[in-house]
């Protein structure tokens, strides 16, 4: 048997043909003679047919919502139909009948939340995970034009990377070991192999922030080029950040429509972005009355204002060495600044942060203490800069992020399917 899916009947190809779908009841409508189905499968909605003469009635009359249906029945064009087409149907039968849904009308964030597995059927999270699907794949496609090797990153590390503060501890044995909460230092590892690096993995932070951008569990783009500088790491963001917009606008045009956004919106996201340093961000915050003061780190606030001036996506470049990680190169005429780089966003803020890397020895021993990090916990991490060692540079840009913010999505959370909160973790 053949079936057929929903979002090819609405291109026209089998009007007045007979087809056979399997799907579930989304809606159903009962008047005496006649009733109406509109069945769902992963592509789209249609409206089905069943008349009371029909030895179908039967079946029709006893499916309820959600029940798992195979039909067959024959196209027909109704310009008031969602979609434009209707079936006639003249089969129908039950796979899997469905106790009463819970999901109805009007239902709270928190009652939908408590019920993602069911949830996740909605026309809003069907689409929102294909255009995911979608933007991942561009971001593959993108490293892979760039001759960047996708490489596949531990999970269980033994020393953290971002700070004690957010690591969870996971006992390994008779051990503790960590999950990770970037691939970045092992990323820096095979730079030594194959130059330039990417994956797309996921991290974790015991993150006990309550916002609309954090999880505890989300997916990391990070890469690691060797022999690049940090114009050249800016240059490659920027470009994946086009590519993926540029891309969802032409191809996920359906889908973002469905969402109720304008595929035009999303195409005017094109490189280059504005660069501006830290010091001129803080002139500029000084201006909008901020009370930020020079060697502070940006905060949700600052970060809007620096997206409302500048639109975003932009670059804060060249930050204080304190408040940024222990491994981020320092400029050599004014080293207490370090060669960083974040990514900003409207709404959301901070996308992404890259850097260029320590590459010399001495400096990383030199910054391991005074982080007040013990050298032998990065002992393999140091031998990097013992053979052969090279300027390089990387970043990690959370995919739940930068869906929230193309999505404009309400909150992090409807970028990801099941998604991991300080006080979420079910289903
Ligand atoms: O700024 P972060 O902590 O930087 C790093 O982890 C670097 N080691 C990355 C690298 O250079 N390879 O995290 C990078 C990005 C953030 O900008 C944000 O997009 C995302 O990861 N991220 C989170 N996303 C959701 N929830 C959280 N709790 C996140 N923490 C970081
Ligand atoms: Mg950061």
């Amino acid at each position: 048997m053949v079936y057929t899916a929903i979002d090819s009947i609405a291109t026209g190809r089998y009007k007045g043909k007979k087809v056979n779908m399997r799907g579930w009841v989304y809606r159903k409508r009962e008047s005496k003679d006649t009733i109406f189905l509109v069945v769902r499968d992963a592509s789209g909605v249609i409206q089905a047919i069943v008349k009371k003469d029909s030895s179908t009635w039967k079946a029709a009359e006893k499916a309820t919502i959600e029940s798992a249906i195979a039909l067959s029945g024959t196209v027909k064009e109704d310009k008031r139909a969602p979609g434009g087409y209707e079936i006639t149907v003249d089969k129908l039968e039950i796979i899997g009948l469905s106790e009463t849904f819970p999901i109805a009308k009007d239902k709270s964030k928190e009652f939908l939340r408590n019920v993602r597995h069911l949830w996740l059927r909605s026309r809003k999270m069907n689409t929102v995970m294909k255009i995911r699907g979608e933007v991942l794949k561009y971001i593959h496609e993108f490293f892979a034009k760039q001759s960047f090797v996708e490489v596949s990153p531990p999970m269980f590390i033994s020393s953290a990377v971002e700070g004690g503060a957010t690591l969870f501890g996971v006992k390994y044995f008779d051990d503790t070991m960590y999950l990770t909460q970037s691939a970045q230092l092992h990323l820096e590892v095979l730079i030594y192999s194959l130059q330039k690096v990417y994956c797309v993995a996921p991290s974790f932070r015991a993150e006990k922030s309550r916002t609309i951008r954090h999880l505890t569990e989300f997916w990391h783009v990070e890469s690691e080029e060797a022999f690049s500088t940090l114009d050249d790491l800016m240059r490659l963001e920027e470009r994946l950040v086009s590519y993926v917009c540029q891309n969802t606008a032409k191809k996920c045009k359906k889908h973002l429509e469905a969402l109720g956004l304008d595929p035009k919106e999303l195409a005017k996201i094109k490189a280059p972005f504005p660069k501006i340093t830290y010091d001129g961000a803080i002139e500029r915050l000084k201006r909008r009355d901020s009370k930020i003061q020079w060697g502070e780190d940006f905060g949700f606030n600052e970060e809007r204002i620096l997206t409302q001036e500048l639109g975003g996506p932009m670059f804060v470049y060249a930050y204080p060495k304190k408040i940024k990680a222990f491994y981020v190169k320092a400029y050599p005429d004014r080293p207490e600044m370090v060669m960083s780089a974040d990514l900003l966003v409207p709404r959301i803020g901070e996308l992404s942060t890259g850097g260029a890397r320590v590459d010399d020895k001495d400096e990383m021993m030199r910054n391991l203490a005074d982080f007040g990090l013990r050298s032998e916990d990065y002992e393999w991490y140091v031998d990097l800069r013992r053979y052969g060692s090279v300027p390089h540079t990387g970043f990690g840009m959370g995919v739940e992020r930068l869906l929230t913010w193309m999505l404009n999505l309400e909150s992090i959370f409807d970028s990801i399917p099941f998604p991991r909160t300080t006080r979420r973790s079910y289903p």
